[in-house]
């Protein structure tokens, strides 16, 4: 076993190297504090490895990213988003018996409690659909008890079922109460992404002619969301799940991290940028220059990544997906423009090429979403629903690790020393 050796002042101690399927490196220092007495510090878990995961493989430097080893250019050629939660949280490629068991179970789990629908009339109007789905997808474990038992198959397997059927529709009715119209029912003979269009967009006196193009584009799109491992609402999704709470909380919780404009509320950012650009009259040089302006916080959205140091091989299927559903639709879509003479400039910068940014998956999903009529609000609430399957299959993958433990980061205090406490007439 190949180790490696931590000295401090006279001591030294071996630290055992962990070695991933890929050929990926760890040092593993759980035994540090024990021996040692110091902690590790890494802001922003740069270099910290929380778990190991045999869900979703990627390399940042070559651009590569696998779902249970499948390169995700074929799962998004040939899967479909159902298939592709069925592999992700089984970890295999479902057969027809399993997957129409699955698809049955989820097209049959799509309403939610008719007392749900009186949440939203608390919510006002203008309320941001993300933080009405996290409240909503949070209250589920009100209503159903019968499945909060994380140690319970049964339990973890209807919540499972209940998650992924019923965000579309938790999702679709934020919008309706958004815009004053009716709650439109699901339709349980229509497929998962029809289905959630229809809900978005029929009326009771008029149904949604859904185009097969858009319903096909968004399947694509809700597969090149599914799972990208230790992310940040993924994180978050496994440090709730780590004191054994329900899949429930603990995907509400995931919901709000995924909302932050660094991560899932980026493609929102990217739209309202470009179309700052775009009204501005299209000066591309000022934002590029602002975006590396040391004293400006302005960042050029849809751009970077924490782990892509290359291509973010998603990025380039949705710009394909996006030069076609705009091409079939015969729309003619200038923020589109912008946005492709944008990633021009910036890839030929030498700031942008030094720092390896890249157009990331934010970057052009939001054109496609606008094409589809979804308010610009809405789009980090499809980044939810697509990553639903990944942060169930990392929670489900945590609560069947045997070493299973309590997430809980250690800090270096840097507060004041211990002090006296003053009473109030002595204080100035
Ligand atoms: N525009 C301008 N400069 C940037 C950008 C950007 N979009 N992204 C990173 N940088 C610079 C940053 O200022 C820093 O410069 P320096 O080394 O001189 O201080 C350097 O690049 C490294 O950046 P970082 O913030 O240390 O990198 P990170 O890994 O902590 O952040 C990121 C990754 C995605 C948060 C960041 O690139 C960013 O803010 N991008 C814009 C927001 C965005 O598009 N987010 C979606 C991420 S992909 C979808 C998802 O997973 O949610």
């Amino acid at each position: 076993m190949e180790t490696a050796k931590l000295t401090w002042k006279e001591k030294t101690i071996d630290l055992q190297i962990e070695e991933g399927v890929m050929g990926e490196k760890g040092i593993d220092i759980s035994t540090l504090r024990k021996s040692t007495g110091m902690i590790t510090m890494d802001p922003g878990f740069v270099n910290t490895g929380a778990c190991k995961s045999a869900i979703t493989y990627l390399n940042g430097e070559e651009g590569i990213l696998l779902y249970r080893g499948i390169p995700i250019e074929q799962i998004a050629e040939n899967s479909t988003f159902l298939e592709t939660s069925y592999l992700l949280i089984y970890g295999k490629l479902p057969n027809q018996k399993e997957f129409d068991e699955f698809e049955d179970n989820i097209y049959h789990h799509t309403m939610i409690h008719e007392s749900a629908k009186a949440f939203y009339d608390g919510f006002p109007t203008n309320a941001h659909p993300m933080a009405v789905c996290s409240a909503v997808v949070g209250a589920m474990a009100t209503f159903y008890p019968d499945s909060l038992d994380v140690r319970n198959e049964r339990h973890v397997e209807i919540s499972i079922h209940r998650l992924i059927a019923k965000l579309p529709t938790i999702a679709a009715y934020s919008y309706k109460k958004s815009i004053g119209q009716p709650f439109i029912y699901p339709c349980n003979t229509l497929d998962y992404c029809n289905n959630f269009l229809h809900m978005m967009f029929s009326v009771p006196c008029e149904q949604y002619p859904v185009s097969p193009v858009i319903s096909k584009a968004l399947d694509v799109l809700l597969i090149l969301h599914a799972d990208h491992e230790q992310n940040c609402s993924t994180s978050t999704v496994r440090l709730v799940g780590s004191s054994m709470c329900n899949l429930f909380a603990s995907v509400s919780a995931g919901i709000y991290a995924l909302w932050g404009p660094l991560h899932g509320g980026a493609n929102q950012q990217v739209i309202e940028m470009l179309r700052t650009i775009y009204d501005g009259g299209g000066d591309l040089q000022k934002y590029i220059d602002k975006a590396k302006d040391k004293n400006d916080p302005f960042r050029l959205m849809g751009f970077g990544h924490r782990v892509y140091k290359n291509f973010d091989p998603r990025s380039r299927i949705i710009k394909k997906v996006c030069d076609d559903v705009l091409n079939k639709l015969g729309i003619h879509e200038p923020l589109l423009e912008i946005a492709l003479k944008l990633e021009e400039v910036a890839l030929k910068d030498e700031y942008f090429l030094e720092k390896k940014l890249y157009p990331n998956v934010d970057f052009y999903s939001g054109i496609i979403y606008k094409a589809m009529n979804i308010p610009i609000n809405m789009f980090p609430v499809l980044f939810a629903i697509g990553r639903m399957p990944g942060w169930i299959a990392q929670w489900k993958e945590l609560q069947e690790d045997k070493g299973f433990k309590i997430g809980r980061p250690r800090q270096i205090y840097v507060g004041p020393p211990k002090t006296d406490y003053t009473p109030m007439e002595e204080r100035k």
